[in-house]
């Protein structure tokens, strides 16, 4: 899979996600129109799906049919779209553009943008639900599911190192150790949800299961030091947020503890980790080792 097969891919399964959750949701005219209108108005503004695409490449890479997952893994879309909606709330970075648009408080309000991030995180266990009731896949499973991902946002997972980076702010001190466990959680963990939903919708055994697990912990890491990194040299045009706002707010990231360069070789180190851990796989999974590698080369 070449560069621009990796496009495709990636555009082709961004699509399926958004049928399904456009389909999902309920409508902007939906009572009241103003909830519905704004938490649409983030999810459909054109974020990268890729933690939805990365559950479906997980499941091809050991041999699941992607149809079955799909559902799931949309609704993976919908707890991060929520983590975003409130990321960007004065109370919390306080941020202005998301996904090339106004944030959801600048756009409908402070209360609106909260309640729409309620409303987008509650909606995702529904559709968890709703969909596996009508699914083939046994209920057990998808149980199974329902706990990963909501271990992974809750106060142990996201939510937690949310917490843990507001708190670290400002600190010039903060050790690599604790800055490493920061941006597993409020990043990583939801990536590593979303690998391990794909290998258990797939089917996959222990084995399986503990590699595609380290795998995700990896490359959940390397796409926050990549964001990170993307703060300081991306571009906000093509990025669809503004840049330079970590250093301004005194945020902790890796190249504020160890330099551009470092920050990045950590990246590629990390990455090169995540694949040798599923190497043993087939060619089925050359998606998942695409992806990895985009993680730490894209541009938004
Ligand atoms: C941004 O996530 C927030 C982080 C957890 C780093 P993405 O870079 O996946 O944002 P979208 O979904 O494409 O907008
Ligand atoms: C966001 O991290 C993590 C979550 C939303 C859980 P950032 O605060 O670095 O993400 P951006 O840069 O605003 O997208
Ligand atoms: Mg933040
Ligand atoms: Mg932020
Ligand atoms: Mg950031």
């Amino acid at each position: 899979m070449d560069r621009a097969a990796l496009k495709t891919y990636l555009s082709d399964r961004k699509s399926e996600v958004d049928r399904v959750l456009q389909s999902y949701l309920p409508g902007p005219t939906c009572d009241p129109p103003l909830l519905h209108e704004a938490l649409r108005y983030s999810l459909f503004a054109g974020g990268k799906r890729i933690r939805p695409i990365l559950c479906l490449a997980s499941c091809e890479a050991v041999g699941g049919r992607t149809e079955v997952a799909l559902p799931f893994a949309a609704s993976i879309e919908l707890i991060h779209t929520y983590s975003l909606v409130h990321d960007d709330l004065p109370a919390m970075d306080d941020d202005t553009y998301r996904r090339g648009k106004l944030t959801n408080h600048k756009m409908f309000g402070e209360s609106t943008a909260i309640l729409a991030g309620d409303a987008l995180l509650t909606a995702a266990f529904t559709m968890l639900a709703e969909k596996g009731l009508s699914s083939t896949v046994s209920p057990k499973k998808i149980l199974r599911v329902i706990l990963e991902l909501g271990s992974a946002s809750g106060s142990t997972g996201m939510v937690g190192g949310q917490l843990n980076d507001i708190e670290a702010q400002g600190k010039d001190d903060l050790s690599l150790e604790k800055l490493k466990r920061i941006h597993s959680h409020k990043t990583g963990v939801l990536i590593r949800a979303s690998v391990r939903v794909g290998g258990i919708l797939g089917g996959a055994g222990p084995k399986k299961l503990s590699s595609l697990t380290s795998f995700g912990e990896k490359i959940g890491l390397a796409f926050q030091i990549a964001d990170d990194v993307l703060d300081v040299e991306g571009e906000a045009q093509t990025l669809g947020k503004p840049v330079g706002q970590d250093e301004s707010k005194g945020r902790c990231t890796y190249p504020a503890l160890m330099g551009l360069s470092r920050a990045k070789k950590e990246a590629t180190v990390l990455v090169e980790e995540a694949l040798s851990e599923i190497e043993f796989l087939g060619p089925e999974a050359d998606p998942i080792r695409q992806i990895a590698s985009f993680i730490i080369d894209r541009e938004k």
